[in-house]
């Protein structure tokens, strides 16, 4: 057959479906980078330490294929057995683990509106039907939930893109009125107060994800982790990736365990440079959601979102911009350094004069 012609070999959901596009990963170093959420300090020097020692002719052999020494000092952080703990190579695996454990083909996957675009991937992938609810205005609970017939319910708290955050509380309603599985997205979770690991322990139908993506940065390591009771868990970790979590990593997450006061240090900043971001923003005129993550977001009518976006990448700070009907008025600004908040503010304040 001719490389060029193009036969159906692919199943007809995953032909139709687009890829996911992640925010952008930009070459030029010299950009204020606020745009996809990542932490704009070092990880822990005990990780750079642990890396740098870990970097011998060990590689060689395949990593523990359940991330035990990682587990079991997740075990003790948050007091719950190894058993219902499972590492994925990224909280972006455990979710792909979770939605192909739990929901197939015509099966209803629930999700608030605006939220993180990649669990519509994830449920296209599955050939599963993806039933929005809105979020109201103020982005608390959607009235709509619980969905009935729904096999699987995801939620971020905090939500992406608008920071906001549920009450555990409501959440714990949700989880005993729901009828499938509910996933909690607990990506951000380290900047606000709280979390919802207890629900793992206390219902059977709750997975609650987490990642150290963002507040211990270590984005570029792909390291997530997950709580569920003991059947969800078991089940899941027959469908991962065996060896899905690189020596390496486990190596950098077993170091960020042990120093866990950095990353709440590091958390802390970022809480109080928040507060100013926000600040600013409103000084400018932003209508902007109270944030519980490491982002915020702006909205304001005019000029267009768009064309901020677009000016402040000439100016060379990059933030998000969703060109999607309830966000097209909005940036989503990452809290970066109180440095790189200064630049971008005053950029912000350039343009808009
Ligand atoms: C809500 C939410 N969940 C999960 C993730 C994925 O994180 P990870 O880097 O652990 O795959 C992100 C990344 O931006 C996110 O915003």
């Amino acid at each position: 057959m001719a490389c060029s012609s193009s036969p159906d070999y692919f199943l007809p959901h995953i032909a139709r479906m687009e890829g996911y596009v992640p925010g952008e990963q930009p070459r030029q170093r010299q950009l204020v980078k606020l745009n996809t959420n990542e932490n704009p300090f070092p990880p822990s020097p005990l990780v750079l330490e642990r890396l740098r020692a870990a970097c011998g002719q060990q590689l060689r052999r395949y990593p523990d294929s359940q991330s035990v020494g990682v587990r079991t000092r997740l075990a003790d952080l948050f007091q719950i057995p190894p058993e219902q703990i499972l590492v994925g190579n990224g909280s972006d695996e455990l979710l792909n683990v979770a939605l192909r454990c739990f929901a197939g083909a015509g099966d209803r996957v629930v999700v608030p509106d605006p939220t993180y675009p990649y669990y519509e991937k994830l449920i296209q992938l599955q050939d599963a039907v993806q039933v929005r609810v809105a979020f109201p205005e103020d982005f608390s609970m959607p009235p709509d939930l619980p969905v009935a017939g729904a096999r699987v319910t995801v939620i971020a708290n905090p939500n992406s893109p608008s920071g906001t955050l549920l009450p555990t509380e409501s959440l714990a309603r949700l989880a005993a009125e729901t009828e499938g599985v509910l996933i909690i997205d607990e990506a951000y979770v380290d900047f606000a107060a709280g979390g919802a690991v207890h629900l793992a322990r206390d219902f059977a139908n709750v997975v609650v994800c987490r990642t150290m993506s963002k507040s211990f940065s270590l984005a570029g390591m792909r390291i997530g982790f997950c709580f569920g009771p003991p059947a969800l868990i078991a089940g899941m970790g027959k469908v991962k990736e065996h060896y899905n979590l690189s020596m390496l990593s486990q190596v950098a997450a077993e170091a960020a365990l042990d120093d866990i006061a950095t990353m709440r240090a590091n958390a802390d900043r970022i809480r109080g440079t928040r507060t100013d971001l926000t600040a600013g923003l409103e000084k400018l005129g932003f209508h902007v959601w109270e944030s519980a993550a490491n982002f915020v977001l702006g909205r304001m009518a005019s000029p267009p979102a768009s064309a901020l976006y677009r000016g402040l990448k000439e100016r060379g700070v990059l933030v998000r911009y969703f060109d999607r009907s309830r966000l097209a008025d909005c940036l989503r600004i990452t809290v970066g350094t109180d440095e790189e908040i200064a630049v971008l503010l005053r950029e912000l304040t350039e343009l808009l004069s």
